[in-house]
């Protein structure tokens, strides 16, 4: 197993500069996952490391072999990757086992080893009796589990995923998270995943990297660290819901500026932090009390929406919208479940401070 990194590399299509000397190094055995939005590159970035697409500039390395730059391009079947693209295409004329067999015909596999290979690659993407159907006869997700097979029946030493949770139902997405976690302990293969979910980036990566409309790589980290430390505003509100309050801040307090005036807000601001910037908080490290007390700020609920187990609530802080959410239970136990109307006091925990260039400032 090796390493993939990605040094420097530059793609445009036209005029259109897709990525600009973009750098990532993805550990061997690793999940390592792209998040970022529709458009930002995601797939070119694949198609260049499985060998689609040649960089403008830059290299691709597998460990320390080039496989890819300028002038050069290995073919993608000396690369050793293995591929399962967003529309996860499979032949429509071949059975399941027909599709899995496929690359080992064409490699030449003698007829015993493919079919041990075929049931190993079935077993672990969990497609056992359904071997002689035809595409037409499966689900979305049984026929993405049978280009995952595919893919896996190489034993590639690296796995592209391109979104092949997007087409499923919840819990179909829920179960294939655990099952890409499962077939990286089974194979040890490298895997990148890319996405535009965060959840599924949180819940299966090792390490990810939050990536922008343009291209631009904003952080690389474990969720964990990207998730509670976001390097700037952009990560942090990539990675779920969130408010941004404008602040001003002083030596000793921050104020909110909101259309309807200026609020002052019982939070020390970092010293770092001062004149124009953002407090960010997540809907979920909002307490809301019926009291007020030093830590809490008035508010209005305007909105108060029941999702099963959680409330869900719009607040409204002078002409500023504040989202909150709480578990049911604690709601009930607290008396929360408020009418649209009523005021209510909110505290904020876990604060992240950013400057007005968006930069986190703790
Ligand atoms: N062959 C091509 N010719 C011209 N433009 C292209 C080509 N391939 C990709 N692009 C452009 O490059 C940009 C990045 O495309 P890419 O498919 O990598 O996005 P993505 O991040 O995978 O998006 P999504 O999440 O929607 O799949 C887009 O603006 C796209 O239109
Ligand atoms: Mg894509």
């Amino acid at each position: 197993m090796a390493d993939l990194t990605l040094h420097g590399v530059t793609k445009a299509f036209g005029s259109h500069v897709v990525l600009d000397r973009l750098s990532l190094q993805i550990r061997s055995g690793e999940c390592f996952t792209i998040i970022g939005p529709s458009g930002c590159g995601k797939t070119v970035i694949l198609r260049l490391i499985a060998g689609f697409e040649t960089p403008d500039q830059g290299e691709v390395l597998i460990g320390n072999k080039k496989v890819a730059g300028p002038n050069f391009a290995l073919p993608p079947e000396d690369r050793h990757i293995g591929v399962v693209f967003q529309d996860y295409a499979v032949w429509p004329h071949k059975t399941v086992f027909g599709n899995i067999a496929y690359p080992l015909e064409l490699a030449g596999v003698a007829k015993s080893e493919l079919n041990t290979r075929v049931h190993e690659a079935i077993a672990l993407v969990n497609l056992k009796g359904l071997e002689q159907r035809f595409p037409y006869q499966l689900s979305g997700g049984q026929q993405q589990r049978v280009a995952l097979a595919r893919a896996l029946v190489m034993k590639p030493e690296i796995l592209l995923l391109d979104e092949p949770l997007t087409n499923l139902d919840a819990n179909l997405r829920e179960e294939m998270r655990f099952e890409i976690k499962e077939i990286q302990k089974a194979t040890g293969a490298t895997i990148l995943y890319v996405t535009h979910d965060q959840e599924v980036a949180m819940a299966i990566s090792d390490r990810l990297a939050v990536m922008d409309q343009n291209g631009r790589i904003h952080q690389v980290g474990p969720p964990e660290e990207v998730y509670t430390r976001p390097a700037d505003d952009f990560v942090f509100k990539f990675l779920g819901i969130s408010n941004m309050v404008p602040i001003t801040s002083t030596e000793e307090k921050a104020v909110a500026s909101g259309p309807g005036g200026m609020t002052e807000i019982p939070l020390q601001p970092p010293t770092s932090l001062r004149e124009q910037g953002w407090l960010g908080f997540r809907p979920m490290d909002v307490q809301i009390a019926k009291q007020k007390t030093e830590r809490t700020v008035a508010v209005h609920a305007v909105r108060v929406t029941l999702l099963g187990p959680i409330v869900d609530y719009l607040f409204d802080c002078k002409g500023l919208q504040i989202r909150a959410q709480m578990l049911t239970e604690d709601a009930l136990a607290q008396d929360l479940i408020i009418e649209e109307g009523s005021n209510v006091f909110i505290a904020v925990d876990a604060p992240h401070w950013f400057n007005a260039q968006g930069e986190a400032v703790s």
